[in-house]
């Protein structure tokens, strides 16, 4: 499913006093099995764009199509809500706004029922969607709110898993997780994306950019600032970027400093580096 985001713009609190102009004239494609990141300081709009895309935000101005689902701002009503977040999963970068239920597995089992699937099917939907995200059934009747955040995000992601969205929207994802929490997560989305999933990840980690994501969208106080691969974006940064370089990049910056000479843009992830770092030992006998 693509997503066609056409001249949206959102404000909160409108007509009030603490009017807030969070998503000005923004337009952006999306094709079908894209890996995209977003990023951009705290406040330049990345949760309020996601929440569009599944309509639990309407834009003041503009519309967005999905497919055969449209969010229209000129319509009073929207239509088809409930279908298009079977289609697209959004989950909060808070997952305590997420998770409601009294257990873990009815938490996760909300979801497929809602959508009216039958009760023990719900449940099977539910412990797959678990399962895939390495929580045992040791868990299924804690409450959610007595898990560590590692845990709590964990399971947010597998409620939103456990519907199979086409398009699977992850706010901060891995924020507070330790670097094993980081890569089970990463590993899980990028098996999704693999199986088909379209990926919209929103991160503050320049690193996951690099290494996963084929186009980032950079938002600034509520514009794009940029819209195109995460290597052009790191090799054209300026001194007034608010983007943090990747610590691969900055690693590079100081083997080079030391003679390495490595072009950045040979680099996305530390195993490209290790390679090149031994062949270069190698040669040099
Ligand atoms: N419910 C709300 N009511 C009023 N203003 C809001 C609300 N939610 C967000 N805002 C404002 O809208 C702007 C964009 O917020 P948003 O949460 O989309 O930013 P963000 O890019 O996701 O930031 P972060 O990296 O901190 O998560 C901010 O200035 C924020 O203060
Ligand atoms: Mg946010």
């Amino acid at each position: 499913m693509s997503i066609d985001i056409r001249k949206v713009s959102f404000t909160y609190l409108k007509d009030s006093i603490n009017e807030h102009h969070a998503l000005k004239d923004i337009s952006l494609f999306f094709e079908d099995h894209s890996f995209i990141g977003i990023v951009g300081e705290t406040g330049s709009g990345k949760s309020t764009l996601i929440q569009h895309l599944n309509g639990l935000l309407i834009p003041n101005e503009g519309e967005i199509i999905i497919d055969e689902f449209k969010i229209d701002s000129k319509k009073r009503k929207q239509k088809n809500l409930k279908n298009l977040r079977k289609h697209v999963g959004v989950v909060f970068q808070f997952p305590e706004y997420q998770l409601f239920e009294e257990t873990v597995l009815k938490d996760v089992a909300f979801g497929p029922k809602n959508f009216k699937y039958k009760e023990e099917e719900a449940l099977a939907m539910a412990k797959d969607a678990l399962a895939s995200v390495g929580i045992n059934e040791d868990y299924y009747d804690k409450s959610p709110f007595e898990l560590s955040g590692g845990e709590k995000r964990r399971v947010a992601i597998a409620g939103i898993l456990a519907i199979n969205p086409d398009i699977l929207v992850l706010d901060e994802p891995t924020a507070g997780l330790d670097p094993y929490g980081v890569e089970v997560i990463m590993n899980l989305v990028l098996d999704l994306y693999n199986k088909g999933k379209t990926i919209i990840l929103v991160t503050h980690d320049m690193d996951l950019l690099l290494k996963y994501c084929q186009k980032v969208v950079v938002l600034k106080d509520g514009e794009v600032s940029y819209n195109g691969t995460p290597k052009n974006l790191f090799d054209n940064l300026d001194d007034t970027s608010s983007i943090d370089i990747p610590f691969i990049y900055s690693f590079i910056h100081k083997l080079n400093e030391r003679g390495f000479n490595i072009k950045p843009s040979d680099v996305t992830s530390i195993h490209d580096l290790i390679k090149i770092i031994k062949g270069r030992i190698k040669d040099n006998g």
